[in-house]
C-alpha cells in the first residue's frame, strides 16, 4: 500500500522539504507516521521516534555547533516549526511572542535565528546593537507579504480612527506603517486594550476573524492574507481524524480556517497548544498546526498520542533550516540580517508597544 511517498510528492514544496531535511529523519518520521484508515486511505499518525540516533556526522556537527556558539558569543533561538534536530541544539525554542521577548533579554552579542525572516527581523528591530544571523536567509513566510503599504494608507483615509494591528508574520516595512504588533498568543489581549473602534488587522484573515468574533464591540476591517499550511488543514480531514480517534481532543492554531476552529476543543499559539496538551488529562490529541510542534509535544508527553490530520502540515520555509546550515552560519557568522535604520526605528514602535501591552 502506497502511502508516504505519494504524500511527499503531491506538492512541489513537499519535494523541497524532502530535499532539505535529512533523509534518516524523514524516513524515521514516515516509518512511524502512516497508518491505513478503515476506508483504506492513508491517515497520518505522527509518532516521532525521539530516540532516533544521530549519525556520526551529526554528532560531530552538534559538537562543533556547541563549541562555535560559545567561542563566538552566539545564542540560538528557534521556532517550534523547525526540524526537531535543530530544536534540540537551540538555546531557546518557543512561539513568536516568546522568541521576540527572549531576543530582548539574552546577554550574548549575537543571535542566530532558526526561523523565517520576519522572526529574525523582529529580533533585529528590537535589538539594533546585536548582530542577527539567519540560519537560512531564504526561509521566508509567504503570508508576511500579503498586504501592501498602499492598502494601509487607503484604510487610514477611510477610517481616521483606525488602529492598524499587525500580526508579527509581516515584513519590517509593513510593521513600520502599523500602530501595534500582535502574535497569536497575545492578539486578543492587545486588541481588547485598544481604545480605537476600528481595527485593520493585517495580514492574516483567519486570525483576524477569530479575534473579531471574540470582540464584537470592535469594528474589524479584514485583509485577505493567509497561511497556506494552515489553510490546507481542511474540516473534512479533521472530521475524519475525529472519527478515527474519537477520544482525541482537537487542538488548533488560530491561523486555521473558521470551519476548522469551529470543531476544535482548544485554539492557541504553538506554545499554548503544547502547554494545553501537557496540562490536559486527555491522552490523545489531533493537532491542527505545523508538524514541527510534534517534537516538543512528544518530548513533554511520552505517555500521550498525537495525530496529524494529513500530509500537508509542513511549512517548507521552516524546514529549510538544517543542522549543517546552522553550523555554516556559525562558522561564517553570516548571512547577517540588516535593516534600513530609519525603517527599523519606525518598526520598533509597534513591536515595543506589543511587548508593553502584552504584559
Ligand atoms: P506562533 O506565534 O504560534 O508560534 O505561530 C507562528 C507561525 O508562524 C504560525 O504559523
Ligand atoms: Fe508562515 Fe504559515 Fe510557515 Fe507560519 S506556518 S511561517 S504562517 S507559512
Amino acid at each position: 500500500m502506497f502511502c508516504w511517498k505519494s504524500a511527499f510528492y503531491q506538492n512541489n514544496w513537499m519535494a523541497v522539504y524532502f530535499s532539505q531535511v535529512s533523509l534518516p529523519l524523514t524516513l524515521a518520521i514516515c516509518a512511524g507516521a502512516s497508518q491505513i484508515s478503515p476506508d483504506g486511505k492513508c491517515e497520518w499518525k505522527i509518532s516521532m521516534d525521539l530516540s532516533y540516533k544521530r549519525s556520526g556526522m551529526e554528532i560531530d556537527m552538534v559538537e562543533d555547533i556547541k563549541r562555535l556558539k560559545e567561542e563566538k558569543d552566539v545564542v540560538i533561538l528557534a521556532h517550534y516549526y523547525v526540524d526537531g534536530k535543530v530544536q534540540e541544539i537551540a538555546d531557546y525554542v518557543g512561539d513568536s511572542y516568546f522568541l521576540a521577548k527572549k531576543a530582548t533579554q539574552v546577554k550574548q552579542k549575537n543571535i542566530l535565528f532558526c526561523g523565517v525572516s520576519f522572526m529574525g527581523e523582529s529580533a533585529k528591530i528590537l535589538n539594533p546593537e546585536k548582530k542577527v544571523i539567519m540560519a537560512d536567509k531564504l526561509a521566508d513566510c509567504p503570508m508576511a507579504h500579503m498586504v501592501d503599504i498602499d492598502k494601509i494608507h487607503e484604510v487610514r483615509k477611510l477610517y481616521p480612527d483606525v488602529s492598524v494591528v499587525c500580526y508579527v508574520n509581516s515584513t519590517a516595512e509593513i510593521k513600520a506603517e502599523s500602530d501595534v504588533c500582535v502574535t497569536s498568543s497575545n492578539a486578543m489581549r492587545i486588541v481588547q486594550k485598544l481604545s480605537n473602534q476600528h481595527i485593520f488587522f493585517i495580514p492574516d484573515n483567519n486570525l483576524a476573524r477569530y479575534i473579531a468574533k471574540k470582540l464584537p464591540e470592535k469594528k474589524f476591517i479584514f485583509n485577505d492574507g493567509y497561511c497556506h499550511v494552515h489553510k490546507s488543514i481542511d474540516r473534512e480531514s479533521v472530521q475524519r481524524a475525529k472519527e478515527l480517534h474519537p477520544a482525541a481532543l482537537v487542538l488548533s492554531h488560530p491561523e486555521c480556517t473558521e470551519d476548522v476552529l469551529d470543531i476544535s476543543d482548544f485554539i492557541g499559539s504553538t506554545s499554548e497548544i503544547i502547554d494545553f496538551a501537557t496540562a490536559s488529562d486527555a491522552k490523545e490529541f489531533i493537532i491542527c498546526t505545523e508538524m514541527g510542534v510534534f517534537y516538543e509535544l512528544e518530548q513533554k508527553n511520552p505517555g500521550k498520542r498525537f495525530f496529524s490530520v494529513g500530509h500537508r502540515q509542513f511549512c517548507p520555509n521552516m524546514k529549510r533550516i538544517t543542522l549543517d546550515k546552522v553550523k555554516t552560519a556559525l562558522e561564517e557568522m553570516e548571512p547577517e540580517l540588516t535593516l534600513d535604520e530609519a525603517m527599523r526605528v519606525k518598526a520598533n514602535k509597534p513591536l515595543a508597544r506589543m511587548l508593553e501591552l502584552a504584559q
